[in-house]
């Protein structure tokens, strides 16, 4: 079996949801369940006994501990973290715990696990950390795309916590022989996406007929990669990725952000017209800009295609027309991660902003 961390959140869930589709192979799934894990996201495999689903923290080391030596898993696929940038600038001690103390205390205890496996077992096992394209920090209009060996400058609390614990993997690699894998992956887009992120923020409040933030004038450039190709990417690494490499994986999608915006607002445009008449759009509202936002981030995905065969399975306008549609196939889903907790996020996040563009 393989054990995943962080499996009931946006991209560990479908990934849960993916592996038990493709293969019969049993998932531990271990997360704490924080603001950004939901159950909700496992209901399909929640009677399914190749899932075993633990509440805990990957700081609890004594946890850590345990869970490997019963279930003696091959793999560990890495997901667990604090992910959103604008919380780590809001308050970055649990980005701090999370993405590196968490990330330290898990290669402890599977170090120990490791070291003490037959020799066989020891060069078959795999520990897949999954990163972000973050780490690079941010690209001039003209810049080539992020490679493998671009230079980290990671620019945000969130990218500075995810760069340390990318170094702290491949440390274990080097200087332990860990079998490690390092995926450095763009945005993610898809159903399951927690609407405090861009994507479903926008489609979530076009829909109840609230204003669409556009931080600053819009133009930041991002690479867009629809979950289940980050799943399937994850996949190809875990089994044929070389120990010690890490992969860039992208989805060869820069878009701006107000173009990103403007395409949602048409096609909610068509798939459930404002009942009031007129375009989504004219609920686009322009808001302070994000502290030290990275201007664009772009992938080139070359190696992971060359080595493993992988490249998307999606374009932008498949994907995203997907993604609109699974939301308003799932209203149940977004009512219910729209608790008081949400709520409060809301207003500390937006409400500073709307009065600064006033004063603008
Ligand atoms: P998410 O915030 O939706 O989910 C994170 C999950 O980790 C949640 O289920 C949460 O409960 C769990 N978690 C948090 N702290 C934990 C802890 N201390 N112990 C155990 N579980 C804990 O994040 P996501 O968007 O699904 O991202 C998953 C991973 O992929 C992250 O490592 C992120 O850095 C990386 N990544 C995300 C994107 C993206 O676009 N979302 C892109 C590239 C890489
Ligand atoms: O690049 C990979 C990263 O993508 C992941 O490592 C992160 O975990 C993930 O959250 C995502 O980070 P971003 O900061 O790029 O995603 P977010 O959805 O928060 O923002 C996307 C862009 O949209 C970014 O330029 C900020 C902008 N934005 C975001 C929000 C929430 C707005 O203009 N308005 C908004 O209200």
């Amino acid at each position: 079996m393989i054990l995943v961390t962080g499996g009931a959140g946006f991209i560990g869930s479908n990934f849960v949801l993916d592996w038990l589709a493709q293969n019969n192979e049993p998932v531990i799934n271990l997360d704490k369940l924080t603001y950004a894990g939901n159950l909700n996201n496992l209901l399909a495999v929640q009677n399914d006994p190749r899932h075993l689903f633990v509440k805990g923290d990957i700081n609890d080391g004594a946890l850590l501990a345990q869970l490997l030596a019963q279930h003696k898993p091959r793999a560990i696929v890495h997901f667990a973290a604090e992910s959103h940038v604008d919380r780590s600038i809001h308050g970055p001690a649990e980005f701090i715990s999370t993405n590196i103390n968490g990330t330290f205390s898990l290669l402890e205890a599977v170090r120990a696990h490791w070291q003490a496996l037959p020799e066989a077992e020891r060069a078959a096992f795999r520990f897949l950390h999954v990163s972000t394209d973050e780490v690079y920090g941010t690209l001039g209009p003209d810049d080539a795309p992020f490679t493998e060996t671009t230079p980290y400058a990671p620019n945000s609390p969130y990218s500075a916590t995810k760069a340390a614990s990318d170094h702290l993997v491949r440390s274990y690699h080097h200087t332990y022989g860990l079998p490690t894998l390092t995926t450095n992956c763009s945005n993610n887009y898809g159903s399951y996406h927690f609407p405090e992120k861009l994507i479903p923020l926008i489609i979530a409040n076009a829909r109840a007929g609230k204003s669409l933030p556009i931080y600053g004038d819009g133009q930041q450039v991002r690479d867009w990669l629809y979950v289940s190709d980050h799943c399937t990417a994850i996949r190809r690494v875990l089994e044929s990725g070389r120990t010690g490499e890490t992969y860039n994986i992208g989805g060869w999608n820069e878009k701006a952000n107000l173009d990103v915006v403007h395409t949602l607002c048409d096609i909610l445009d068509e798939l459930q017209p404002k009942a009031t008449g007129g375009s989504y759009r004219e609920q686009i509202s322009y808001v302070a800009d994000r502290p030290g936002h990275d201007r664009r981030y772009a992938i080139d995905a070359r190696k992971i295609e060359r080595e493993l065969g992988w490249k998307p399975a999606e374009t932008f306008d498949t994907g995203i027309r997907k993604t609109v549609q699974w939301y308003l196939d799932n209203d149940a889903w977004v009512r219910d991660v729209q608790s008081g907790a949400y709520l409060t996020w809301l207003e500390k996040n937006y409400t500073a902003r709307a009065e600064q563009n006033t004063e603008a």
